[in-house]
C-alpha cells in the first residue's frame, strides 16, 4: 500500500513543504489539511499592500490549484483538524472525517494574542493574521477615521504605517518605551519610533491599555494613566503564540513543538515546521522558534527533504523584512541577547546598518536604506564573525573586507 504523508496546516510552511516534496523524490500520497478555505497564500502583504489596496487577493496566492493537481497533492481546505492521535496515527477533522498517516507534518502556525481587558470582545476590534482577518480590517478601515493600534511590534507598526498612508488618524499604544523594542532593542527601536512620529502617528509609549469602552462597538480605548483615545476601530498586534490541535500521545510541546536539528519530533515519522516549531539550531546550539515568513518557507522545504529520506540539519540564519512607509527594514540573525549594538550610518535619516554583537561575535544585523550592505552583513552573521568593532563602525570600511 502506498505511504501517506499528512500535512496539518496549509499556510506558508505547508507551502514550503509541498513546493519541495516531489522534487525531493517522495512518491507517497500527500494530503494537506487546512483550517482556512483558501489555497496557501503570502501573509506579508496582508498588513501592507493588501491593506492599502495596492494588491488584491488573487495576487496573494503562492500558486493556482493546477500546481497542486500537477504534483498530485490532495487539498482538504476549510477543514480544521480537531485531534491528532499519535497512537492510532490518524488525524480527525471538524467534519468528523479521519485520515490515517504514516508520516505527519505539523505546520499549524501561530495565533494572535487577545487583549486581556474589559471590552476586548466589542465589535470593531481586529487582529491581523489571516486573509479573512485582513478582509475584515480592510473593509472597516475604509469607513474609519480614527484608528487605535495596540502593540508596537511589526504588525502594529506596519498597520499604523498603512493606515497613515490611507490618510487615517492613528494613535499607537505600546508598553515598551520604543517601537519594535522587543525585536530590535532600544537604540534601533528609537530610530524607527522617530519615523512614525514624523509621519504623524500619535504615540503612547510605556503605556498599557486597561479597557475598551463603547455601547455596541469600540468607541474609546482607555490607558493605564487615564488617557482616553476616541476611535472608530482598534487593531491589536500584541504578539502570537504557537497553536496545535488536541494531541493524543506523547508529543513534546514547550512554547512550540520541540524538534531536533532535522526538524524531527520525539515521535517517529512526525515533523514540524514554521511558527509552531521550536528547533535545535546546530550553529548557535540553542532552541529557536522563529515567527517569520522566510523561515516558514525554508523549514517547510527542509522537512520535505527529511520526509523524502534525506534529512539534513536545518541551520538557516533567520531573515526578516518589514515595509513601513518608504522604509524597508531588513533583519538577519538570531534572537539572542546582545552585549552591544554597533551602528554605521545615520540613525536619524534613517539610513544605516546596525550589528548586534555578543561575546564579540556578530549575531544579528539590521539594514535600513542601505541595500548594498545586505549581502555582506548577512554573511557576517552566517559566519558569526569576530570583527574589530572600530572597523565595523566605520562606514568607509567596505564590509566585504571584514568577511573571513
Ligand atoms: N499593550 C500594548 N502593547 C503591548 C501589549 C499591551 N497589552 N502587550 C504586548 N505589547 C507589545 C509588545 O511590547 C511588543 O512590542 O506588542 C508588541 C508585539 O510585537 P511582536 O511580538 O513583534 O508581535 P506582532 O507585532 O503582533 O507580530 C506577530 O507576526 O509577522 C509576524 O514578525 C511578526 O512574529 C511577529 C508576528
Amino acid at each position: 500500500m502506498v505511504e501517506t504523508c499528512v500535512v496539518v496546516g496549509a499556510g506558508v510552511a505547508a507551502f514550503g513543504f509541498v513546493n519541495t516534496i516531489r522534487e525531493a523524490g517522495y512518491q507517497g500520497r500527500v494530503v494537506l489539511v487546512g483550517a482556512e478555505s483558501v489555497l496557501p497564500y503570502e501573509r506579508p502583504p496582508l498588513s501592507k499592500q493588501y491593506l492599502t489596496g495596492r494588491k488584491d487577493e488573487d495576487a496573494l496566492l503562492f500558486q493556482p490549484v493546477s500546481f497542486y493537481e500537477e504534483r498530485n497533492i490532495e487539498l482538504r481546505l476549510g477543514t480544521p483538524v480537531e485531534e491528532i492521535d499519535l497512537q492510532r496515527r490518524v488525524v480527525r477533522s471538524a467534519d468528523g472525517n479521519e485520515l490515517s498517516f504514516d508520516m505527519l507534518v505539523l505546520a499549524t502556525g501561530a495565533t494572535p494574542n487577545r487583549l486581556p481587558v474589559p471590552g476586548a470582545e466589542l465589535a470593531g476590534i481586529f487582529t491581523l493574521r489571516s486573509l479573512e482577518d485582513a478582509r475584515a480590517l480592510r473593509a472597516a478601515l475604509a469607513a474609519a477615521e480614527r484608528v487605535v493600534v495596540v502593540g508596537g511590534g511589526f504588525i502594529g507598526c506596519e498597520v499604523a504605517a498603512s493606515a497613515r498612508t490611507l490618510g487615517k488618524q492613528v494613535a499607537l499604544v505600546e508598553t515598551l518605551p520604543v517601537l519594535l523594542g522587543r525585536a530590535l532593542g532600544v537604540e534601533i527601536g528609537s530610530a524607527i519610533t522617530r519615523v512614525h512620529e514624523r509621519q504623524g502617528v500619535a504615540l503612547y509609549l510605556g503605556r498599557r491599555v486597561v479597557g475598551i469602552e463603547g455601547r455596541e462597538r469600540a468607541e474609546r480605548v482607555v490607558l493605564d494613566d487615564g488617557t482616553t483615545l476616541p476611535c472608530d476601530l482598534v487593531v491589536v498586534g500584541i504578539g502570537v503564540r504557537p497553536v496545535l490541535p488536541a494531541v493524543v500521545g506523547d508529543l513534546r510541546f514547550d512554547d512550540g513543538v520541540v524538534v531536533d536539528a532535522t526538524c524531527a519530533t520525539n515521535v517517529d515519522g512526525v515533523w514540524a515546521a514554521g511558527d509552531v516549531a521550536r528547533w535545535w539550531h546546530p550553529r548557535i546550539e540553542r532552541f529557536l522558534r522563529v515567527e517569520h515568513y522566510d523561515n516558514a518557507l525554508a523549514q517547510g522545504a527542509a522537512v520535505a527533504k527529511a520526509v523524502a529520506g534525506q534529512p539534513e540539519p536545518y541551520d538557516a540564519v533567520p531573515s526578516f523584512w518589514s515595509d513601513q512607509y518608504d522604509l524597508t527594514i531588513q533583519q538577519y540573525g538570531y534572537p539572542v541577547e546582545w552585549d552591544e549594538v554597533v551602528v554605521r550610518g545615520d540613525l536619524d535619516e534613517p539610513a544605516f546598518t546596525a550589528f548586534y554583537l555578543k561575546d564579540g561575535r556578530v549575531y544579528g544585523a539590521v539594514i535600513v536604506r542601505w541595500p548594498r550592505e545586505m549581502r555582506p552583513a548577512r554573511r557576517l552573521v552566517e559566519q558569526l564573525a569576530q570583527v574589530d568593532r572600530t572597523l565595523l563602525a566605520d562606514p568607509s570600511v567596505d564590509l566585504r573586507q571584514l568577511l573571513a
